[in-house]
């Protein structure tokens, strides 16, 4: 979200409540997470992509994954094909969340197994607001990228 976006947001938002007095569920969010996979690991490290889309009127924000495949997961961001740890991703109302190719993604080390093409891995996404969401990521083949098909 840019900062004009963000500004007519809270616009909008403090209008609504001048005109309903006052709603609790005006700044919820509502997520939902599509479009997950893992490319099968080739050593004792993984990453793990997705797509949060906000449908909710309340932003929120992905602080943390977990899941039983590692106990060292991070979540990181690709700037200059390097890739950087994070506190966390923005959700924002209306938006969305990218974890793709190249870009954004979520980082397993130290494996404790290794998953094959076809598996499917469980993992906890963890977010500010919305609390705990819990997908299973299908493990595709290492090169799997679901825009250049
Ligand atoms: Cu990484």
């Amino acid at each position: 979200m840019n900062r004009r976006t963000a500004l007519a947001g809270v616009l909008a938002l403090t209008t609504g409540l001048a005109l309903a007095g006052c709603s609790s569920s005006s700044d919820t969010p509502d997520l939902q997470v599509i479009g997950g996979f893992m490319p099968q690991p080739v050593n004792d490290m993984a990453a793990g992509f997705l797509v949060v889309q906000n449908h909710g009127t309340g932003d929120d924000r992905l602080t943390s994954v977990t899941s039983p495949l590692s106990d060292d997961i991070t979540i990181h961001e690709t700037r200059d094909q390097v890739m950087r740890k994070v506190a966390s991703f923005d959700v924002p109302a209306g938006g969305e969340l990218n974890l793709e190719r190249g870009g954004n993604h979520i980082m397993f080390m130290k494996l404790k197994r290794q998953p094959k093409q076809g598996q499917k891995v469980s993992v906890e996404l963890h977010f500010e607001k919305a609390g705990a969401i819990e997908v299973d990521l299908p493990v595709k083949e290492t090169t799997h990228n679901p825009k250049k098909q």
